[in-house]
């Protein structure tokens, strides 16, 4: 009887998942989720949702739901990030990092390892240094070490350069949304992870096939799904998605 109870329980990363999963629906994580949005949007950091999916303003809430209740549930940590953009993603991983920690925030902008279509001004340098003065200075008021690297994620990996002396709780990979670009970063990251952590795949939809294959590759190998949710915008037929997994911790 014992061994059938102790068979049936639900594994620690599942039920740690399941944890994320409540705190993501709760009425204090949606009122700081808010809050958030609203300080990063005052400070012109905004995602490329608010830019082009105006209508769709329930994905950078739910974002922001999802990275409130990592601070809450997760041991302290802080936060890595392939492709900033504007910033606004990086603005709420920033607001939810713990003190003392590191935000790693990696994108190429005008670079030769750029590697989006030039159609949505990723490789401009205005924005680029506007978007990485109002990051640092966010990340100061919030006593988070913020670390900037222009350049590709691939680049990055190679040089081996993840050696921060403080641990990451969630990893937000928006950059190159190639199957081999997404499942060479989930094998370094995760490499790299001591603790249990989220990551967060944006773009996880029929738009980025490449983001799936990486997902169903064994890179992807032992994630526990805590959700997946996805986006209608007005003039494009197929949804955009993301989603959101638990790395367990390294045993
Ligand atoms: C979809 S945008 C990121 C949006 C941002 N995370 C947000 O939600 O507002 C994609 C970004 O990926 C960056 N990028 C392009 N190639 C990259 C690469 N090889 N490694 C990392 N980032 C890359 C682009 O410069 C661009 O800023």
């Amino acid at each position: 009887m014992e061994e059938n109870q102790a068979m049936s329980e639900t594994p620690p990363v599942v039920a740690l998942a399941e944890e994320v999963q409540r705190a993501i629906a709760a009425h204090s994580t949606k009122k700081e989720a808010s809050a958030i949005l609203t300080r990063s949007r005052e400070l012109g950091l905004i995602s490329d949702w608010d830019l082009w999916m105006g209508h769709v303003t329930e994905k950078p809430f739910d974002f922001a739901c999802l990275v409130v209740a990592v601070a809450h549930i997760l041991p302290p940590g802080g936060s890595i990030e392939t492709g900033v953009f504007r910033g606004g993603t990086s603005a709420l991983l920033i607001q939810c990092a713990t003190p003392e920690t590191f935000h790693v925030a990696i994108d190429p902008f005008g670079l030769p390892s750029q590697s989006c279509a030039p159609t949505h001004g990723y490789e401009l340098w205005a924005p680029a240094r506007t978007t990485i003065a109002r990051l640092a200075a966010l990340s100061e008021h919030n006593s988070v070490t913020f670390c900037p690297y222009v350049m590709g994620a691939r680049e990055f990996i190679r040089a081996d350069l993840l050696q921060h002396p403080a641990p990451f709780r969630i990893v937000h990979l928006d950059g190159e949304h190639s199957n081999e670009g997404v499942t060479e970063e989930l094998q370094y990251f995760r490499r790299k992870l001591r603790g249990p952590a989220v990551i967060i795949i944006d773009d996880h939809d029929e738009h980025s096939p490449g983001v799936a294959s990486a997902l169903d590759s064994p890179a992807a190998n032992g994630l526990v799904p805590i959700l997946h949710r996805f986006y209608l915008y007005p003039t494009v037929e197929r949804p955009f998605g993301f989603s959101a997994w638990l790395h367990p911790a390294a045993s």
